[in-house]
């Protein structure tokens, strides 16, 4: 497993982590998840990524159990704050006393004295960026969390809290964590020259868009049982995924992967790592074994012929409109 520096800081992370949405507390038993975790540590992997809104609060407590008898100093724990956790209207977004309150819940579940990294999971357009990011600062000076990032932010909102952090001498963001393969590209154009120039990195998720990069979903098949695509709470989020154009194109893939040696779901990982200012790559899975496939993916480079045949095949289907990434909109 290879590492890389998280944009300009000290943080050296797994350039493949390891994420529970969707599977840890929910669609998977406990034994399955920890099973994964193992797997993952078993090869190398040493950042993991959760957040306090994954089934309902349970994948923080599975992810804790799990990790549980690691050397802290080993592994790397990052989870986020912003979508609900209760039922009232403090339980949620990034206002000063949610941001406290999740923290601490947090820290509790995940069973450790301090974040690696904590993550405002949107931009909350009812939360002043100030307030958010002097409660960030406070985490950090009181060693509650290492370092601080961001999810699904647009440029434009990122080169404000960097300012912001920059004018008041709050400490900065180090991270992004926006969706990003093969297919879902809408992070180029915008904000990987803007995270660049500021020194901050990506750490993306859906590497193998859900499952649906392995080319196991075919067009007019029924999806493969046990898949996310059956899942009642994964299915709703991979629908746009499988129209039989996008399918399609995928299996076309296949003789790409044949040549550079790999299978589908490692030409895909391989695919985000390609780009520098990509750190890591978060893998989901439901089975050991996908975590070893997967894993092996990390260290491959992919030549200018082979990146080019990936665009042709792709290219009708490819997103690339840097409005895609979206957060809840403002409050009225
Ligand atoms: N910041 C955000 O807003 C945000 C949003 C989403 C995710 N994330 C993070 O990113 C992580 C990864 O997201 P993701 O789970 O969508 O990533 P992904 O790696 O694109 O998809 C993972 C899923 O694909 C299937 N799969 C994995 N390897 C496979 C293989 N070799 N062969 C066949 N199927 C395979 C598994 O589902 P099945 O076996 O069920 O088919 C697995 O759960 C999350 O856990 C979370 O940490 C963040």
């Amino acid at each position: 497993m290879e590492h890389r520096h998280l944009g300009r800081s000290g943080l050296s992370i797994s350039e493949i982590a390891y994420g529970n949405w969707i599977t840890h507390g929910s669609q998977v038993a406990e034994d399955a998840a920890r099973a994964c975790v193992e797997a993952a540590l078993d090869e190398g992997i040493t950042t993991f990524d959760t957040a306090d809104v994954y089934a309902g609060t349970r994948a923080e407590e599975v992810l804790g159990r799990a990790l549980r008898g690691v050397r802290r100093e080993a592994v790397e724990i990052f989870t986020k704050v912003y979508w609900p956790t209760g039922p009232g209207p403090n339980d949620r977004g990034l206002s000063r006393k949610h941001i406290m309150e999740s923290a601490h819940a947090s820290l509790r579940r995940l069973q450790t004295d301090y974040l690696d990294m904590y993550q405002a999971h949107r931009y909350d357009h009812a939360a002043p960026p100030e307030e958010t990011l002097r409660a960030f600062d406070d985490l950090v000076r009181q060693g509650k969390v290492l370092y601080v990032g961001v999810s699904e932010w647009r440029a434009e909102q990122i080169a404000a809290a960097v300012q912001i952090a920059g004018e008041a001498g709050f400490d900065r963001i180090i991270s992004n964590q926006p969706q990003y393969n093969m297919i879902w590209r809408v992070i180029e154009s915008e904000v990987i020259p803007l995270c660049e120039k500021e020194g901050i990195g990506q750490i993306v998720w859906s590497p193998i868009a859900q499952g649906v990069l392995t080319g196991k979903y075919r067009p007019g098949d029924a999806p493969p049982p046990a898949s996310r695509a059956t899942d009642p709470s994964g299915s709703s989020f991979i629908q746009h995924y499988l129209t039989d154009d996008l399918l399609g194109r995928v299996q076309q893939l296949k003789p790409v992967a044949d040549q550079a040696g790999l299978s589908l779901a490692q030409l895909a990982i391989a695919w985000v790592l390609q780009n520098p200012n990509v750190a890591a790559a978060i893998i989901g899975a439901t089975r050991p074994e996908q975590v070893r496939e997967n894993v092996r993916a990390s260290g491959v480079r992919l030549d200018g012929e082979l990146m080019g045949r990936i665009d042709e095949i792709l290219s009708p289907v490819i997103e690339r409109d840097p409005a895609r990434t979206d957060s809840p909109a403002r409050r009225s």
